[in-house]
């Protein structure tokens, strides 16, 4: 008697509305986007107001030809700007079709503090993770595909870490990072660049981590084998240079080879270095004032050049790639007469260095990226360019056929680098969903709701649900295909609660938002607010009775319904005991199954013990 009170008891407690978190909007002032409101480059969500992402104009060429994937950006207004506080400054993902936003990460904590430089997917000890450097805080970042903050590492402090760079390496176990050193010059080193005195120059370098324990595994610095008087910087006199910390290699990329060497990319010197691994010498300098190779082709020419990749390499050659800015923001003249990709091939026993091609900025002729920029291999062998300016950026086919550029309606904002990738993410914050309802100019009501999910992939579809307060009813009223990132359905009349859910492209749940309230515009109708009224009042009925009900007559059946489980259970014990159903099967086998031929014993057994409990036999009761 005391476990049926117990059951009883337990029924009853899991008909008690469970508690149900609401969605509580802030007051919208509180979620405005922090500077430029009115900027029409910036895109504007009603389920978001806190995002203002920046819009892309995007020209494809050859849609058959576009690889699939998302578009990692970072954007920003200048490289040093101060007032970072910006709901468009951060790491960004945009449909690589459409270009519709996907993930702003702008709100979260860490990228609130500054510009957010080269943010792209990487191989983090074998697991895909996000990754970006926080110029900020002069951190490293890792986040998973779930946009949870995995790990950081504090490279330094911003001063002295140049952000530009973040580059995992040897299957995610090491990474690689650019430092600038500030220091004095010996007089020495001085006098090469006619500065009698110490020149106070940035002698940038580079330092390699393990990525398991964060320990410094390789730490190169550039004084003593980069000479001042290698730069080629165009900017002002050596004495007023020498005063103010002379930035005169500019660092801005490094790559590994599988033999454990690095090349090195000085901007200000034109030049990429080979670096020995185990002891640090320079192997050789290509471009640059003392490049050691020889330059096949009048074309075999860069300058102002960014992010230096090994690509590949055979018996006699190793091929890299670079983006050749051929024009800086000093005065020294163009190199081309554009901005390109090159891919060069290095042959190192001759010495001899030549171009196996070109991916021509998309303005062409006069076309240049005078700062920044990258240049990226996709996995279907695409060239993927990021111009920087805008944000501009363009794919290409191997053999250089432009098939889409793309870049930033607000002509004030940039980036550094660009990226595309396969991907799919799992953001653990729910769906959001805003819901407003209004009276319509034919005497109606609508309820309109904008739902958006930061950083999902995968949703197909969007439902709608009418519901109250507490979530117990739901009432599916409208289902659409999802728009972009942000989808509007409807229900035509007030409903005072609602729910949005995501559906993958097979119609699987993936996403609900939480129980959220209904704002009534002043002009809703008076016959949508009663009818709401009356289809909460007969839900409150509705459940009333049931709990009367629960609580008087059927105490009775209840009961019943226990002795009759009892009297199974008792059944069924003392059938067991007495072997009967044992019995029962046996004789049950010999007539269905007796004649399969060369069916095994055991298999036999099981075979109708099975389809008799599929029947609905005395064990399904219990
Ligand atoms: C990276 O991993 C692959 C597959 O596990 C392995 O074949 C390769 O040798 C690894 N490369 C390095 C540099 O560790
Ligand atoms: C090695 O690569 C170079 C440059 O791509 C190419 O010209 C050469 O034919 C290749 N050698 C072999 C043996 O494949
Ligand atoms: C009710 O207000 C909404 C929001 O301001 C507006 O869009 C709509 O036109 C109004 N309806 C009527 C009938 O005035
Ligand atoms: C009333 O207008 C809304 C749009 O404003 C429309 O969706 C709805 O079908 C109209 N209802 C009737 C009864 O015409
Ligand atoms: C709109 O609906 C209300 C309530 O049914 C009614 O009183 C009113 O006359 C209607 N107005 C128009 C313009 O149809
Ligand atoms: C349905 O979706 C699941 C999960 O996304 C996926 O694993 C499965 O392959 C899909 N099935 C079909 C038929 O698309």
């Amino acid at each position: 008697m005391v476990s049926f009170s117990l059951s009883f008891l337990l029924l009853l407690s899991a008909c008690v509305p469970s508690v149900l978190s609401l969605e509580q909007h802030e007051p919208l002032e509180q979620r405005k986007p922090k500077g430029d409101p009115n900027d029409p480059g910036l895109a504007r969500y009603v389920s978001r107001p806190d995002l203002a992402a920046p819009i892309w104009d995007v020209k494809v060429y050859h849609e058959d030809q576009v690889a699939p994937g998302y578009w990692f950006v970072a954007p920003y207004k200048a490289i040093n700007q101060v007032d970072t506080e910006r709901s468009w400054v951060g790491p960004h993902m945009y449909d690589g079709k459409t270009g519709e936003l996907v993930w702003s990460g702008s709100t979260s904590y860490f990228f609130t503090q500054g510009n957010v430089e080269d943010f792209r997917l990487s191989n983090v000890r074998g697991k895909t993770m996000l990754t970006l450097m926080s110029a900020g805080k002069g951190l490293a970042v890792i986040l998973g595909t779930d946009y949870q903050m995995s790990e950081t590492k504090h490279v330094d402090a911003p001063r002295n870490v140049n952000t530009h760079e973040l580059n995992f390496v040897e299957n995610g176990t090491r990474a690689l990072v650019i430092k600038s050193h500030p220091m004095e010059a010996s007089k020495e080193i001085s006098k090469k660049v006619g500065y009698n005195g110490h020149c106070k120059a940035a002698f940038d370098g580079f330092e390699e981590y393990n990525t398991d324990t964060w320990e410094t595994t390789f730490d190169w610095r550039s004084y003593g084998k980069v000479g001042l008087e290698e730069s080629t910087l165009d900017d002002g006199s050596i004495s007023n240079k020498c005063q103010h910390n002379w930035d005169f290699i500019h660092s801005n990329s490094v790559d590994k080879t599988p033999e454990g060497d690095y090349y090195w990319s000085s901007r200000h010197c034109d030049t990429i270095f080979k670096i020995s691994g185990k002891d640090g010498h320079i192997i050789w300098r290509l471009g640059g004032k003392n490049s050691d190779f020889k330059h096949i082709g009048e074309d075999m020419v860069f300058s102002r050049q960014h992010n230096i990749r090994w690509r590949s390499q055979n018996d006699t050659h190793t091929i890299v790639s670079i983006l050749d800015n051929a024009k800086g923001i000093d005065v020294q003249k163009p190199t081309w007469e554009n901005s390109r990709g090159m891919l060069i091939a290095l042959d190192e026993k001759n010495m001899i260095a030549s171009v196996i091609q070109v991916y021509d900025h998309p303005d062409g002729k006069g076309g240049y990226a005078p700062r920044r920029g990258n240049y990226q291999v996709l996995e279907n062998g695409n060239i993927f360019m990021g111009w920087s300016e805008k944000a501009q950026q363009s794919e290409h086919t191997s053999d250089g056929k432009l098939v889409m550029e793309a870049s930033f309606k607000a002509e004030w904002l940039g980036s550094y680098r660009n990226y595309k990738f396969s991907y799919v993410g799992h953001p653990i914050e729910p769906p959001v969903a805003h819901s407003q309802a209004y009276g319509t100019p034919n005497n109606s009501t609508t309820t309109a709701v904008h739902v958006s999910w930061n950083g999902a992939t995968e949703v197909a579809q969007w439902n709608l649900y009418r519901t109250v307060a507490n979530g117990q009813v739901e009432i599916l009223v409208s289902t659409v295909e999802r728009l972009g990132f942000e989808t509007v359905l409807a229900y035509g009349g007030y409903a005072s609660y609602i729910i949005a859910e995501a559906l993958n492209q097979n119609g699987t749940v993936i996403g609900r938002s939480s129980v959220t309230k209904t704002y009534a515009h002043p002009n809703v109708t008076a016959d949508a607010v009663a009818e709401e009224d009356n289809w909460l009042k007969d839900l409150e009925d509705d459940m009333l009775w049931h709990a009367r009900g629960l609580l008087s007559n059927p105490i009775f059946s209840f009961l019943i319904g226990c002795l009759c489980t009892g009297v199974l259970i008792f059944m069924w014990w003392q059938a067991k005991q007495r072997n009967m159903f044992r019995k029962y099967f046996g004789s049950f086998q010999e007539q269905k199954y007796s004649r399969v031929p060369g069916a095994g014993g055991e298999r036999e057994e099981d075979v109708p013990l099975h389809s008799w409990r599929k029947e609905g036999g005395p064990e399904d009761r219990e």
